[in-house]
């Protein structure tokens, strides 16, 4: 397991994925390329054990993973709104924040390891597009440092979409 960084050094850590994502995003042409390319950035914070993208369909109610996750394989590629986590995000309109997921009611497991997990909320105007769902093998991993700087980088995502 890797220890959370302190407040001090995501902030840092953040900083830097920031600038390297604002410096690169105007060469990348595709989807496929931003979500890759945030998904390889923030995989590499020491408290991201899965890293992931979910896209929201609204006719179909429904959020399907984007395949180039970093982590465990999931059985959960699609996650129907209001389901788990990551559908009640979206049910609520909300980001959200799981300190200990054996605490959570409508948790769907992705793994054995998982102690925590944030979900951030991408959206275009009020319309929900997807979100970013990380899990930590570290209990409470998540602050809201993780939060506000997560909800920068799914700006800097919808900004940049073709
Ligand atoms: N834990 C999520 C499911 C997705 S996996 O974490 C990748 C949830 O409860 O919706």
């Amino acid at each position: 397991m890797s220890p959370i960084p302190s407040e001090t050094e995501k902030i840092g850590r953040y900083q830097a994925i920031l600038e390297q994502l604002r410096n690169k995003i105007p060469s990348l042409s595709s989807k496929q390329e931003i979500f890759d390319y945030v998904i390889q950035l923030l995989s590499n914070l020491p408290h991201f054990q899965w890293t992931g993208i979910y896209e929201y369909e609204e006719p179909k109610q429904m959020l399907f993973l984007y395949p180039t996750y970093v982590g465990l394989p999931t059985e959960h590629i699609q996650i129907p709104k209001g389901q788990g986590v990551c559908g009640s995000a979206v049910a609520q309109d909300k980001d959200i924040i799981v300190k200990d997921v054996t605490q959570q009611e409508n948790y769907l497991a992705c793994s054995a390891h998982t102690k925590s997990e944030i979900v951030v909320l991408i959206k275009k105007d009020s319309h929900v597009l997807g979100q970013i769902d990380v899990d930590s093998d570290e209990i409470s991993a998540f602050s809201d440092t993780d939060k506000t700087y997560l909800q920068q980088i799914a700006d800097i995502i919808v900004q940049n979409l073709p």
